[in-house]
């Protein structure tokens, strides 16, 4: 995506934004004749709420299907649940998948819209327009921003969207991270690589603190839990003896700590070497994916 459509859409995020913080918002129901199809093979919290939300605020009809309690169980593959919700008049499809590339494959068989809600360990494209919306709000601009993306970036679907996402607004990234929890393509994704936290958070402006995958934690990629959070975990003993203040995100859910401290999660404002960002994010999700809806469905008749 062009760094000037991504540029508008945030635009367009930071107009509803202002409007979703005054009492009773209402907006013009510009989706009011979509139907979309909120389809979430794998849990969650933040990307499913926050589109049903930003679908109701524009006026669209939402489908919600998650794959328990669906035909799945009973042997139905993804295209024919696809194929099945888009013969009751779906406008557009918001997928999670655990597969990597399964948004990709349904954008294939379908002339309808489709929204990456995350697949797999690829991307994430939405969390990275919130996180990026969050921090262009707080620094004002992103050029020249120095992020280090910290944790478990081999796993993350949302690392890999923003690492795109940030260099595309002219951000320097950094990634930090146990050797075995890199990407083999670490080394050609422009990136500068730290395997020491202090030099990475001496470094940064603002940290996007990833979720240690404890589903994949047993597979030899750490030592163990305690090791991790020592050598990798983000919390104000680091943070005062550096003396660096230091910009937070985190896409949650979180591990509390193991890659970030209480402390740094909760401090939302000072004193403290850290600003937490994780509970704004969650409020610019609404917003980032109101505009995500608007640019690609919208009714310019409504
Ligand atoms: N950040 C994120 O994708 O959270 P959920 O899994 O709760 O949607």
């Amino acid at each position: 995506m062009p760094a000037e459509d991504i540029s508008a859409l945030l635009d367009l995020a930071g107009v509803f934004k202002k409007k979703l913080a005054t009492p009773a918002p209402e907006f013009t129901p510009t989706l009011r004749r979509r139907r979309i199809a909120l389809v979430f093979f794998e849990n969650s919290t933040r990307t499913r709420f926050s589109f049903d939300v930003a679908c109701r605020y524009l006026g669209a009809g939402t489908l919600s299907f998650t794959a328990s309690g669906s035909s799945v169980s009973k042997g139905e593959t993804l295209s024919d649940t696809i194929r099945n919700l888009e013969a009751m008049q779906v406008d557009a499809f918001v997928l999670r998948h655990a597969s990597s590339g399964a948004a990709g494959f349904i954008a294939g068989i379908t002339e309808k819209s489709v929204i990456n809600a995350g697949d797999g360990s690829h991307e994430h494209p939405t969390q990275a327009l919130l996180d990026i919306f969050t921090l262009r709000e707080h620094f004002g601009a992103t050029d020249g921003l120095k992020v280090v993306i910290l944790g478990d970036v081999q796993h993350s679907r949302v690392a890999r969207s923003n690492i795109f996402g940030l260099q595309t607004l002219g951000a320097k990234v950094g990634l930090c991270s146990p050797a075995t929890l890199l990407p083999n393509d670490a080394g050609h994704l422009g990136v500068r690589l730290f395997t020491d936290l202090d030099r990475a958070i001496a470094w940064a402006d603002a940290a996007i603190v990833l979720r240690l995958q404890l589903e994949r934690a047993t597979g030899g990629f750490i030592p163990s839990l305690e090791e991790y959070s020592s050598h990798f975990g983000l919390n104000d003993e680091r943070l005062e003896k550096i003396r660096k203040h230091l910009l937070v995100l985190h896409p949650g859910p979180i591990n509390r700590e193991i890659e970030i401290s209480n402390n740094v999660a909760d401090r939302i404002q000072p004193p403290g070497y850290s600003r937490s960002m994780l509970l704004e994010q969650v409020t610019n999700g609404v917003a980032v994916r109101m505009a995500v809806l608007q640019t690609i469905l919208a009714d310019k008749t409504a």
